[in-house]
């Protein structure tokens, strides 16, 4: 592992803890963390900023011309779009309720993977999505499937929400999980799924701490 910047590719569903794991995995080696999610939420957020009727065309456009950048501060991952701190902003219910159906348009997809393939060609990157150990670097060095059971999955959810002061209804929060792994398994393009050579991690019973040794043991054997 000394000696080869790895990388590690991390999937799963909704609240799965990915993008916390990720980013712990990503500080303990030293290596950049792309939150993928986070650009398919950036084209979501500046698609609704124009407030106009859903255009598949206009959606792909956007995806190809958008200029998305992550900056790490503070233990927060910034995302910038077009040069605007939008980190708060591609967290709202408005684009959560709008990113699987603009995340599952063939233009938008492939403007995305470009873009991830070029930011993880060098290795030293920990990337977190659905699609990243079967479609973005199938050749991963190391490859997580990384879920939970949907009311753990609801329950860290719902906490986090709750630690931003935000008032959330845990019935519609657990309704918008379960559509949300609906669509993003079931849709044509690169649905989310396990890879075959990837390392199933279900971590309804583990503490962060747990899954992210367990992670860094699978990379110290690369
Ligand atoms: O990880 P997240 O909840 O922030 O992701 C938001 C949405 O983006 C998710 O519902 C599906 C989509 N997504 C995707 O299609 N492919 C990825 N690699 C990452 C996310």
């Amino acid at each position: 592992m000394e000696n080869k910047e790895l990388v590690i590719a991390i999937d799963g569903p909704a609240g799965a803890g990915k993008s916390t794991i990720a980013k712990m995995v990503a500080e303990k080696l030293g290596y950049a963390y792309i939150d993928t999610g986070a650009m398919y939420r950036a084209v979501t957020y500046k698609f609704l900023q124009m407030h106009i009727p859903f255009d598949e065309e206009i959606v792909g456009k956007v995806a190809d011309e958008i200029d998305i950048t992550f900056k790490p501060q503070d233990g927060l991952n910034m995302v910038f779009v077009d040069g605007t701190d939008v980190t708060e902003e591609i967290r709202s219910s408005e684009v959560t309720n709008n990113v699987s159906k603009l995340s599952a348009v063939s233009a938008v997809r492939s403007a995305m993977v470009n873009l991830q393939r070029k930011m993880g060609e060098n290795g030293g990157v920990v990337m977190d999505g659905r699609d990243i150990g079967t479609v973005v670097f199938p050749n991963a060095d190391v490859k997580i499937y990384l879920t939970a059971s949907v009311e753990e999955r609801v329950s860290r959810r719902y906490n986090e929400l709750v630690n931003k002061n935000q008032s959330v209804d845990k019935v519609k929060l657990s309704e918008e999980i379960i559509a949300r792994d609906k669509y993003d398994s079931e849709r044509e393009i690169s649905p989310l799924r396990c890879a075959e050579d990837a390392f199933y991690l279900d971590t309804s019973i583990m503490d962060k701490p747990e899954v992210v040794n367990k992670i860094l043991d699978i990379c110290r054997v690369k």
